[in-house]
């Protein structure tokens, strides 16, 4: 359902990741929904990359990181990444908004990515509202801003670690930038950075629901006032009133056939495919591939693997030909499509938080093996808070091996333990089709900024 045209434009702008547009993308055109134009700004070198956008009710635009034809592999590195997007990006933001001054829709407020506060002060150096969009879960963010803050110490000395809203936290639970002192020290900056401005945003949006957090959002909201608009997953798969809102719309990557993983997943009984994959970013060594592909061939089980054309060589000679009917390996997927299959029993998953919430709200059990930033601590709630999955254990050498991964997928997929656990994942599957059904939490969060931005728009 179209909501009516006011005139208010809000211009999004996602950190230029997979895992960043996707969720800013979707917010977007649930408020283009409810009748706010939405433009979403993205960097020269994605927009060129992207597979052609299917979403009508979202106009794209671009800004220049400084790198238009190689995009981030082309910096020198993630500081220099960092330092250039935010002197090239303020400016290029800028021209988008001066281009819409004089039209029937000038702009009238950023949403924007925490991870470039610097689009807040573009924001209001033209006198706009601004919203910070946070894409990853609540829990993630309380840690960041208690680090931020001085509130939790560096580097960290004993434990259980205690935040209010949270549950006892070990070392392994914190995100990697936190847990492992010096990993990234510039996505580290980078994360803590988001609450450098975040007291003059208009409004802090968050993509989860209350439910999920219900401890945590209250905790957060004494210190930092939020809204709840999750989840952002395109509303076929929740109360469907975003019309034409079958998929994201925007892929980075290639899928080559739409129908070769759902035509698969169709010859399969229910609830008997294993389906693997580690998101957009994460890279697996050569031992860790080799001890997954024996793991998922150990288990027995069917299998729906989403190998990134990056990560290939790494298989095993000859392991796609040995399995043959048992697995599929596939470059990219329709992953919320897949996830939302029958066939699927069981989501192997690196816990990247749109990948967690997405099965979240398809009801898919999990088996996480997280890889770095915040996935540690979404396993951690996957495991013990939401009770929808399993984490794997790392070996000595920092692998999880073939028999640990066999054990963790029969966990989830067999016995009394993995049905409790698929009866969780049902229940919170309701619970996010609730937050964002009219007059559910998150609609209600949606429906007050929608109506404060017609407001503060001329
Ligand atoms: C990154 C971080 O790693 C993640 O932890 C953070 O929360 C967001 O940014 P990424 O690693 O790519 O994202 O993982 P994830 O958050 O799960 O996002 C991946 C997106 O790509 C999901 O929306 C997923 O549906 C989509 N995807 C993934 C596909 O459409 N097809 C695929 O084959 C794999």
């Amino acid at each position: 359902m179209e909501g009516k045209a006011h005139g208010a434009h809000v211009l999004a702008l996602p950190y230029p990741t997979q895992g960043h547009i996707n969720p800013m993308l979707q917010f977007s055109k649930r408020l283009a929904s409810k009748g706010v134009k939405a433009t979403l700004a993205t960097t020269v070198f994605i927009y060129n990359s992207m597979q052609p956008p299917s979403s009508e009710s979202v106009q794209f635009d671009t800004i220049s990181d400084g790198h238009d034809e190689g995009g981030f592999a082309q910096a020198e590195s993630i500081p220099s990444y960092l330092a250039r997007m935010e002197a090239i990006g303020s400016k290029t933001l800028a021209d988008i908004i001066i281009k819409n001054k004089d039209t029937a829709h000038p702009v009238d407020c950023i949403i924007y990515d925490p991870f470039l506060p610097w689009a807040l002060e573009v924001a209001k150096k033209f006198g706009l509202v601004g919203a910070a969009f946070f894409t990853q879960t609540c829990a993630v963010n309380l840690i960041y801003y208690y680090v931020h803050h001085g509130l939790l110490k560096l580097p960290i000395s004993s434990t259980p670690i205690s935040i209010p809203g949270l549950p006892p936290l070990e070392l392994q639970d914190m995100p990697s930038f936190v847990s492992v002192s010096g990993s990234y020290p510039a996505y580290f900056e980078m994360v803590l950075n988001q609450f450098s401005n975040t007291d003059k945003a208009d409004w802090v949006l968050v993509n989860t629901f209350y439910k999920l957090e219900v401890e945590v959002v209250d905790s957060m909201s004494k210190v930092c006032p939020l809204l709840t608009i999750g989840p952002t997953i395109p509303s076929i798969y929740l109360d469907n009133r975003v019309e034409n809102d079958n998929d994201y719309g925007l892929n980075l990557f290639t899928i080559d056939d739409l129908s070769v993983c759902t035509d698969w997943l169709n010859t399969k009984p229910a609830g008997s495919v294993v389906y693997v994959s580690f998101g957009s970013l994460a890279h697996l060594s050569n031992k860790q591939m080799e001890e997954l592909a024996f793991g998922l061939k150990g288990s027995n089980f069917y299998f729906l693997w989403v190998v990134k054309a990056s990560e290939g060589e790494k298989l095993p000679e000859n392991f796609v030909e040995e399995m043959g009917h048992k697995g599929l390996v596939v470059k990219w997927s329709p992953q919320v499509e897949v996830l939302s299959s029958k066939g699927v029993g069981c989501f192997f998953t690196h816990g990247g938080w749109n990948s967690t919430l997405e099965a979240l709200c398809l009801g898919v059990p999990m088996v996480v093996m997280p890889q770095w930033t915040d996935q540690p601590t979404n396993a951690k709630f996957v495991e013990d808070v939401w009770k929808v999955g399993v984490r794997v254990e790392v070996d000595e050498n920092g692998v999880v091996g073939r028999e640990e991964i066999e054990s963790c997928i029969r966990k989830v997929m067999e016995g009394e333990r993995g049905k409790e656990m698929k009866e969780n994942a049902k229940k919170w599957s309701n619970l996010a089709i609730e937050a964002v059904s009219e007059d559910g939490t998150s609609d209600k969060n949606i429906e007050e900024f929608v109506s404060k931005l017609i407001k503060a728009s001329p």
